[in-house]
């Protein structure tokens, strides 16, 4: 048995979360997967019923679990309510009391959308790259954290342990890739960055088929759309990998493309990159697709089936070239809706195991 919690949040979190475990159920019929599903209420929606944004019994259900789908939280009617019961705090709560510290974000062209890209198609057409974000230290989970009304303190914390657990899901993603790592920090400036780059270097020599560069966060910022293509892994702390992976993503020109997997030690938590997209939620016309790739990672990194993860990957790329898009894809072709976008990746994933049994 292979349990997988189901967080849907708020937005078109539900609707996008429905045609992700509509291709798990599909392929747990065709292929006695042994998947289980349960379902939890997460984000804003929790905070209306049980005025929290992760209840006790969504955390329960997560632990319980060997993989959590989770869609979107937040949303303008949550905007206001205290810090403590943001939707996003559900979020960081989830992935601390996970532990998945290694937050894996890929980010990989695809010729029919390169017209998307706000960046010349011939820089973007060929990027295949994937932030390594630290996903559980850093800035945002470093005490003290303080307020008042003249001052603020945020903190800034690594240990060591957590520099080297993450230096090593680095440098094995890197192994079956194409062996080049790119650190990110600013050493220049920061003790906690200073660190960073001692620890990444001493695991750069346990891995002399690795090629490591570093650079400054800002330096790389601006690299990244300079050359994109030069990008294998970019490994990098909490805070500079979620600025990144949004810029990364940014290249690629539509965020309703984008899939992440949050890995520890012992649960996995998937999650499409885009938010809650509230102005759009409800209307049935929500690209399901980041969250398709999302089970993808799932297929990949949790129940090691990399023939299913590439199948549904190359699903999704043969869909688009025959112009099926959703409205957020400016592309020419078939214009479709959520769940007929869903129904089009199931489909055309069944038939692709078909042909590979005949
Ligand atoms: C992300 C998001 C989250 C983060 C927010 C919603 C807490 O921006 O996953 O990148 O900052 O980690
Ligand atoms: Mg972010």
């Amino acid at each position: 048995m292979f349990k997988i919690a189901v967080f849907p949040g708020d937005g078109i979190g539900p609707e996008v979360v429905n045609e992700g475990v509509k291709l798990l159920k599909a392929l747990d019929r065709e292929l006695n997967l042994g998947l289980t599903f349960e379902e939890a209420l997460i984000g804003g929606i929790a905070v209306d019923k049980y005025g929290v944004p992760l209840p006790k019994e969504t955390l329960d259900i997560a632990l319980s679990s060997d993989a959590v789908l989770l869609g979107a939280v937040g949303g303008p009617k949550w905007d206001n309510i205290e810090v403590s019961k943001r939707p996003e705090q559900a979020l960081l709560a989830l992935r601390k009391n996970l532990g998945v510290f290694a937050n894996i974000r890929p980010v990989k062209s695809i010729k029919s959308l390169l017209s998307a890209s706000p960046i010349k198609p011939e820089i973007v057409d060929g990027v295949d790259l994937i932030i390594l974000r630290e996903l559980t230290g850093g800035i945002y989970f470093g005490e003290p954290k303080y307020r008042d009304k003249e001052k603020a303190i945020d903190t800034l914390v690594y240990h060591r342990y957590e520099i080297e657990r993450i230096a090593d899901v680095a440098f094995k993603l890197s192994l079956s890739r194409r062996r080049k790592i790119t650190s990110v920090d600013k050493a220049n400036i920061l003790e906690s960055s200073r660190l960073w780059r001692e620890v990444i270097n001493e695991k750069a020599k346990e891995y002399p088929q690795v090629t490591v560069e570093h650079l400054y966060v800002d330096n790389c910022a601006m690299q990244l759309i300079r050359r994109p293509k030069d990008f294998d892994v970019v490994l990098t702390e909490n805070m500079f990998g979620d600025i990144l992976s949004d810029e990364a993503g940014a290249i690629l020109g539509s965020l309703g493309m984008l899939p992440s997997a949050s890995i520890g030690e012992k649960y996995a938590l998937y999650e499409p990159i885009h938010g809650s997209a509230p102005d759009i939620a409800g209307k049935g016309i929500a690209n399901p697709l980041a969250t398709i790739l999302t089970v993808a990672l799932l297929l990949r990194y949790s129940l090691k089936r990399e023939d299913l993860a590439s199948t549904v990957e190359s699903a999704v790329e043969e869909i688009l070239k025959e112009g099926y898009h959703t409205p957020d894809l400016n592309i020419d072709g078939e214009l479709v809706n959520t769940v007929r976008m869903g129904d089009l990746v199931v489909e055309r994933v069944l038939k692709k195991l078909e042909g590979d049994k005949r």
